[in-house]
């Protein structure tokens, strides 16, 4: 089979052209000006890197934050950098003061790395992760709902809760949850690591406890830039996972948290301080910016999770409400599904191997079941799914 085209703005993106790209899910991809915005701002800082951090750096840093703010539409004083999802979640459960006997809810549909996080401080202190199943084929957001008020018991502190969760990709019901959590006195860490860009998010008005998120996936900036957002009221009690120069700084409370923050130690903040240029390129390449581009993605997830639905002989798992720029479809299989292995799914090897296909194919134990989720980005285009779905009909 010859390669399928991909969308006409794909000329934007250094994407291998030998490979058929369904998974911007994982780890996003940097538009080829944005990249370029990357190196330039780190030539500026490598011209006189003393220079860049005493004089230019702080203001890059605080014009970047503000604008980052305004997509998110939060409290700029609460918003912080970090560098990826999997930091910002450390960052607030290793601030947190737990209990023997405390709990924090996840769902079985947690990113394992976010699971492991509330494990470890868990099993340290004496509290307790508690899991709620939800099963993958539902009716509607109603049932999540349901299934985490129903765990909450007086003794629940935190829920850590996914905007659109990682094996199934699958958009949670995260206001109502947010709402009904947080007016029983529950905490809530919301998981926005599939985020700006994917989904409208709106701090202000959802007003979680903390969020953390990434711009590298769908906002499209380089790796390493992802935001921390957390409350006034709970921004004293949490900490950088660095404790750096900013611990003994003497100013205001504000500048304390912003220079604890910045300054983990020597880094590269290039990825950080590329996210105004990565907002105004995406948006800028189709009429009626983000809006329009969450949505040309999510109609596209929906037809390529059609075309596979069809080919494996199922239904959608999911209503399409509960779908945004990633689908997923359970992959036949008799073998027992064990934990993911760093080799790579055997399925997921063979599509990349023998068809150029570049699509992760999930054993997700806590499930038994094994997921293949495809992604859907502007560079996109549907004779892409077409042709994942010959080479699911040749190989299943
Ligand atoms: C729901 C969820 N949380 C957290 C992460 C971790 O993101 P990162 O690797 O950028 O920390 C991911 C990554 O795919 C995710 O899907």
């Amino acid at each position: 089979m010859s390669l399928p085209r991909r969308s006409d703005l794909a000329h934007h993106w250094s994407l291998d052209p030998n490979t058929v790209f369904l998974n911007h899910g994982s780890f996003g991809a940097t538009p080829i000006p944005v990249l370029e915005e990357q190196a330039r701002i780190r030539n500026l800082l490598e011209r006189d890197p003393v220079r860049f951090f005493e004089r230019e750096y702080t203001d890059l840093w605080n014009a970047s934050r503000a604008t980052l703010a305004r997509i998110l539409n939060a409290e700029t004083d609460g918003l912080t950098f970090v560098s990826n999802a999997t930091q910002g979640v450390n960052t607030v459960l290793r601030s947190l003061k737990l209990k023997p006997g405390d709990e924090i809810i996840i769902s079985d549909h947690t990113y394992q790395a976010c699971w492991n996080a509330v494990d470890y401080v868990t099993q340290k202190s004496g509290a307790r992760t508690v899991v709620v199943n939800i099963p993958f084929r539902m009716e509607g957001p109603e049932e999540v709902v349901d299934l985490i008020m129903d765990a909450v018991t007086d003794r629940t502190v935190l829920a850590l809760i996914d905007t659109i969760t990682s094996p199934t990709g699958t958009r949670m019901p995260f206001e109502e949850l947010i709402e009904k959590l947080q007016s029983r006195g529950v905490d809530v860490l919301l998981d926005a690591a599939h985020g700006p860009g994917i989904v409208p998010i709106d701090l202000a008005r959802l007003a979680p406890a903390y969020c953390t998120g990434n711009c590298h996936k769908w906002i499209c900036s380089p790796k390493g830039s992802a935001f921390l957002h957390i409350r006034e009221d709970r921004k004293n009690s949490v900490k950088p996972l660095n404790i750096s120069h900013g611990f003994s700084f003497e100013g205001t409370a504000q500048e304390k948290f912003d220079f604890e923050f910045a300054w983990p130690g020597t880094q590269d903040p290039s990825p950080w301080l590329s996210i105004p240029k990565a907002l105004t390129f995406m948006e800028g390449l189709v009429d009626g910016g983000w809006e329009e581009i969450m949505s040309r993605n999510r109609n596209l997830a929906l037809q390529g999770r059609d075309l596979i639905c069809d080919v494996l002989g199922t239904t959608p798992p999911v209503p399409d409400s509960m779908v945004c720029s990633m689908a997923a479809v359970e992959v036949p299989s008799d073998e027992e599904v064990g934990a993911m292995s760093l080799d790579g799914d055997p399925f997921h090897n063979q599509l990349l191997d023998d068809y150029s296909i570049q699509v992760p194919v999930m054993p997700w134990r806590h499930h038994g079941t094994k997921y293949i989720r495809i992604s859907a980005q502007l560079y996109n285009h549907i004779d892409e799914y077409e042709y994942l779905a010959k080479a699911l009909k040749d190989c299943l």
